[in-house]
């Protein structure tokens, strides 16, 4: 009999996975929350473009089509681009939407003895007969449960959406107490374009967060009002975020993001001559870090801005999260239309919004907190057993930060104690 693949998701991860699936002879059967395939790309903010270069940004059996000219295409064309992906390997037909998987639960063998398991599935294979996962999936229309027994589960949740990561308040400090409104980023992206630039027209604003949709976000603020009502960022950290992916004229990818310079960074479970050579090339790292610092420096005009990050690039590179700086970002903070505000920590009162130190408020209307997202939660909450949520669990002092929330193969197989029988994908080149 076939074996039976639920794959949950169908964003760009999902429809992925069910395309190999199906080019391997399985049978799969994708769950999607949302009435529509796309994921990320279903809704962004206005001024939102892909951030990756096109060519980074492409499956590898379907090139974008010549229509699409741009090196960094917006949402709308991304969407399409992953429709017809979609449309071209008929994977529509495998995939039931507004369908919301509640939770999985591997049946069969006890938790004791999966934990004493070495080996994927407890024989190191991926397909054996021991047990089967139960998913229950929401019909998200009518509320009602159903109960699907499957050999495999591939997780394709994404990470940067659904669950928000709201920042902690001291007591009586949150937004309770606030007179304005507070909202997540993602509730602002979720609005269409012209009620989110009717909303926002004519607030004193302050957003929270110094990554990709807050500098996207501050930057439409600033378009929509001025210097009559300028924005404010309030951030904890600087951020090595690039102008563009040419540093002095050399195309990032030739110092970044290739084979060689995977040589350059200690890896996970690293053998002792991957250790030696990456130490050997530690002069290279730091000059290849010097070389893009020194091109976002003067592009940008940090060190007048006082925004030089005390981290190095290569830091910042290896977190997987940089993000790309909106065109005139700084000329906008430069004419007083974005005001950028360093704070450790902030809290709420009536009128605003109280930063680290400073008696009076930083009067507010709107508060838009572009403060990321908890995917690792979302993956952890999906199981059910105890054991199986706390192998979800990016590891803080991780050499590379990659490997944060994949649970998946490394070091040519499977992480010993893994879940048997699931993978998480994630797409991001760079998140
Ligand atoms: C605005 C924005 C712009 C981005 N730009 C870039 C970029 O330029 N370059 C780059 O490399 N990355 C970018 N990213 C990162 C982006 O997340 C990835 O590029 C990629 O789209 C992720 O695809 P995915 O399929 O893994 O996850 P998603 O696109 O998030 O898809 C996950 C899908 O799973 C579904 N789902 C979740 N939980 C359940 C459940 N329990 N049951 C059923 N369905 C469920 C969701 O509804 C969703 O459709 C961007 C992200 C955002 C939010
Ligand atoms: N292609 C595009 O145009 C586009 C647009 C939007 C988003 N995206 C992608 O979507 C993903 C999510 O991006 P994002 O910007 O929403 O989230 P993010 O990258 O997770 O950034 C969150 C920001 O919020 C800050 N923050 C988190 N907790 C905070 C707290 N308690 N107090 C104050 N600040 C806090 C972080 O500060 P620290 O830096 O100090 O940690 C960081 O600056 C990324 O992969 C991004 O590249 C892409």
């Amino acid at each position: 009999m076939e074996s039976q693949v639920a794959i949950i998701g169908a964003g760009i991860s999902g429809l992925l996975a069910c395309k190999y699936t199906l080019s391997k002879g399985f049978h799969p059967i994708v769950f999607e929350a949302k009435s529509s395939i796309g994921g990320a790309w279903t809704k962004a903010v206005e001024t939102t473009k892909l951030q990756t270069p096109k060519p980074a940004y492409q499956f590898s059996d379907f090139p974008w089509p010549s229509t699409v000219e741009e090196d960094f295409p917006n949402p709308h064309q991304v969407f399409d681009y992953i429709q017809s992906y979609a449309n071209h390997f008929d994977l529509l037909r495998h995939i039931k939407f507004n369908t919301k998987v509640l939770s999985i639960e591997y049946e069969g063998p006890s938790e004791e003895e999966m934990q004493s398991w070495s080996m994927w599935g407890g024989i190191g294979d991926p397909f054996g007969s021991k047990g089967k996962w139960k998913v229950i999936v929401e019909d998200a229309q009518n509320f009602s449960t159903e109960v699907h027994l499957v050999d495999f589960v591939i997780l394709c949740v994404g990470r940067f959406s659904d669950i928000p990561n709201i920042p902690e308040f001291p007591p009586n400090q949150g937004p309770e107490v606030f007179h304005g409104k507070v909202m997540h980023s993602m509730d602002y992206a979720a609005m269409d374009d012209k009620s989110a630039a009717d909303f926002v027209k004519g607030k004193q604003i302050t957003v929270v967060g110094f990554q990709k949709s807050a500098l996207d976000i501050a930057m439409e603020c600033s378009l929509a009002n001025g210097t009559e009502h300028p924005c404010t960022v309030l951030y904890r950290k600087e951020h090595w975020n690039v102008p563009d992916y040419l540093p002095w004229g050399v195309p990032l990818t030739y110092l970044y993001l290739n084979r060689f310079s995977e040589l350059l960074v200690h890896k996970p479970g690293e053998g002792f001559l991957l250790s030696l050579l990456a130490t050997l090339l530690s002069p290279v790292r730091w000059a290849f870090s010097k070389f893009v610092e020194s091109h976002i420096k003067n592009k940008l005009r940090l060190a007048k801005f006082g925004m030089v990050p005390k981290h190095s690039f290569h830091t910042e590179i290896n977190s997987c999260l940089i993000s790309t700086v909106p065109e005139k970002f700084y000329d906008k903070v430069e004419e007083g239309s974005i005001n950028l505000k360093k704070s450790k920590s902030f809290g709420f009162c009536k009128e605003g919004v109280l930063v680290n130190g400073e008696a009076q408020p930083l009067k507010t209307d709107l508060v838009i907190l572009a403060t990321g997202f908890q995917g690792d939660k979302k993956l952890r909450d999906i199981f059910v057993s105890p054991t199986f949520k706390d192998y979800i669990a990016g590891s803080l002092d991780a050499t590379v930060p990659l490997y944060r929330v994949i649970a998946g193969p490394v070091r040519g197989g499977i992480p010993p104690r893994t879940t048997p029988r699931t993978f998480a994908v994630q797409a991001d080149l760079w998140a």
